[in-house]
């Protein structure tokens, strides 16, 4: 969407800073500001300091500073759009969008509504069960005997659920209301009717969303009884494929201690918060999805993924390992912690306490060493068979990590395991995405994968693309940092191409694609300011301040305008490919093939494109 900036002007200008970073930090008034323990890094005493008059927070130890939108996206991982509909509902605004209709703009407050409801909702069971639990003795018995502590049930905001079909009667005046049906509290008897409450006699678990709003829950029997743990269903509120278990709770710590623990179940979230891993989630009984990773690090540059030592934690293990690897660049780390098969990291924890936990976490796998485990799995590496098969298992595990070093390494690791030479394995692999490439037309990666004859020079898998004339690249780089959402609508090889390009331009695309994925698309104004003291930042500040600078006009001519200047660097480098392929098409009847696919392709993107679409 699009946000005029005279919107966040005036929001900037309703909403109070103090009152803002106040909900998620304790601050105490200090002079003219207020004061408190920085929620960005650890510290003991307070010196991140929060400015009434200048609207700003700012702290002295970490240097981190923003106004009121920059610290829910910092703290809270909201995307730029996201912190401005937090910020608005708060403010009772609607915030525009110049690019919605007015029947886009009605649906979205509809739904905006609806989602406030439920949350509200869901809010007040929460409290009720709260409630309950101080008056349930054997409820409290029960997570006593598990170690759980008044203060630590009261953080995670534990309750119970009291026996009996229609608990919630006492709690919500209108029990036929359909809204508890849709936020999952209530269920309709299908024969006769009746409604009844979903959770009976059980302790609840509120599971919360990244701002803190109760969105589902989840519900253990006391004692054997089956289901163990009942969950909500999928509402429009909740959706368990991106939601973790105490990641609201566990952001703060995340950031002290540096790194996020990833675990399955809820026990295991609060009996670690308990011995001090405050910075533990939960996935909800699914497994770990590429959104939760991503979601993950929004907060954080490192994961530990702790798995329970039966098969099923192996398993687990190996869809977060899937989840993880297109995440997994230089700067980030990734681990899989795996316990003693008897054991989760609450029964390790209680076993072995604080310390032999923070051992075990110590001595993590590390992603690159867990995916050669993974590949290696069932075979026999003392055999030809045996490598080779390892080798296919890895390819493409190895193909879905971000182009960088730890993909460069795994190379020179995997091809070691494999005992084959690296240029051979480089080439094979090239060969084998070249191939499928050209299987799936239109698919990506066919600009890079050449097919070559099998020789023992190294060619690298992916070659940097000839550098594009200065201006071409220049103005495309521009339209990108100032219309970032544009970069969402190019296809996989044109997004590749662009990041192939020789610095700064290439970092700097990288930097935006990463950014897009982490925030949404921002405004300049806010892509400024993160880019400072970054490597590109010079780069960018010369594009958007020269005397080219101007992309204002019709978005829709500024898309074509990008879109003509892609198409314009793809048919050069096919046409640099072609080249190349031309010596070979003599004796190679594929290259000669490929040569034609490319020449019409070639033709293809040269043909006049405007009003075709
Ligand atoms: P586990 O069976 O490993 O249980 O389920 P646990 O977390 O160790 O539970 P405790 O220690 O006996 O209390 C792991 C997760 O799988 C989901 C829940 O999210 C649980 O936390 N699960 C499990 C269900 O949704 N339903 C079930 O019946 C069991
Ligand atoms: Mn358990």
């Amino acid at each position: 969407m699009s946000i005029p900036q005279s919107f966040i002007q005036e929001l900037l200008a309703r909403v109070d800073v103090v009152e803002v970073v106040g909900r998620h930090v304790q601050l105490k008034k200090s002079g003219a500001n207020y004061m408190g323990l920085c929620p960005f890094h650890g510290e003991k005493s307070p010196s991140f300091s929060v400015s009434p008059s200048k609207q700003f927070f700012h702290c002295f130890g970490c240097g981190k500073n923003g106004n009121a939108i920059g610290f829910l996206m910092e703290h809270a991982g909201m995307g730029f759009v996201e912190a401005v509909q937090d910020l608005a509902q708060g403010a009772g605004l609607s915030v525009p969008d110049e690019r919605a209709s007015p029947a886009e703009r009605a649906h979205a407050a509809e739904q905006r509504r609806q989602q406030a409801t439920l949350a509200d909702v869901l809010e007040q069971a929460a409290r009720a069960w709260q409630q309950r639990l101080r008056e349930a003795p054997q409820a409290i018995d029960y997570l006593k005997g598990r170690g759980v502590s008044g203060q630590i049930a009261k953080r995670y905001g534990l309750g119970y659920a009291p026996e009996g079909w229609h608990g919630l009667a006492s709690v919500f005046a209108e029990y036929d209301s359909p809204l508890l049906v849709e936020a999952g509290l209530v269920l309709v008897n299908e024969e006769d009717g009746r409604r009844y409450d979903r959770f009976r006699h059980r302790v609840m678990f509120p599971i919360r969303n990244v701002r803190g709003e109760c969105i589902a829950f989840g519900g253990r029997v006391l004692g054997d009884d089956k289901p163990k743990y009942l969950n909500s269903p999928e509402t429009p509120v909740f959706h368990k494929g991106q939601e973790l278990y105490g990641l609201y709770e566990a952001r703060t710590a995340m950031r002290a201690m540096g790194y996020a623990l990833v675990t399955e179940g809820y026990m295991d979230v609060v009996a670690l918060a308990q011995r001090g891993f405050a910075n533990a989630v939960a996935t909800l009984g699914t497994a770990c999805t590429a959104e939760h990773v991503h979601k993950l690090f929004r907060f954080t540059d490192a994961v530990v993924f702790s798995f329970d030592g039966d098969a099923a934690g192996r398993r687990a293990a190996r869809k977060a390992l899937a989840a993880a690897l297109p995440y997994a660049s230089d700067t980030r780390s990734v681990k899989f912690l795996f316990l003693p098969p008897e054991h989760d990291p609450d029964s390790f924890i209680r076993a072995h306490g604080h310390d032999g936990f923070e051992r075990a976490v110590q001595d993590a796998l590390p992603l690159s060493r867990f995916l050669v485990d993974a590949a290696r799995e069932d075979c026999d590496l003392a055999t030809a068979e045996g490598r080779s098969h390892m080798l296919s298992n890895a390819r493409d595990l190895w193909a879905a990590l971000p182009d960088g070093v730890l993909k460069r390494q795994m190379l020179g690791e995997l091809a070691q395991q494999g005992q084959l030479p690296v240029p051979d394995l480089a080439a094979l692999w090239a060969q084998a995405a070249a191939a499928q490439a050209a299987r799936q037309p239109g698919g990506e990666g066919r600009v890079e994968g050449r097919p070559r004859r099998s020789t023992s020079r190294w060619n690298p898998p992916a070659q940097p693309p000839r550098p594009q004339p200065a201006r071409r690249i220049d103005h495309a780089t521009r339209l990108l940092l100032s219309n970032m959402r544009f970069l969402e609508e190019l296809t996989h090889e044109e997004q590749a191409l662009l990041r192939g390009q020789p610095a700064p331009h290439g970092p700097l695309i990288v930097w935006l694609e990463s950014r897009l994925h982490e925030h949404g698309p921002q405004p300049w104004a806010v892509l400024r300011e993160a880019l400072a003291g970054h490597e590109c930042q010079a780069l960018a500040e010369r594009l958007m301040t020269g005397s080219h600078a101007q992309t204002e006009g019709d978005e829709a001519e500024l898309r074509w305008e990008l879109r003509d200047l892609v198409n314009r660097m793809l048919a050069e480098a096919i046409q640099h490919e072609q080249n190349a392929l031309i010596a070979l098409a003599a004796h190679e009847p594929e290259a000669l093939a490929r040569y034609r696919m490319l020449q019409e392709r070639r033709l293809a993107l040269q043909k006049p494109r405007r009003g075709a679409a």
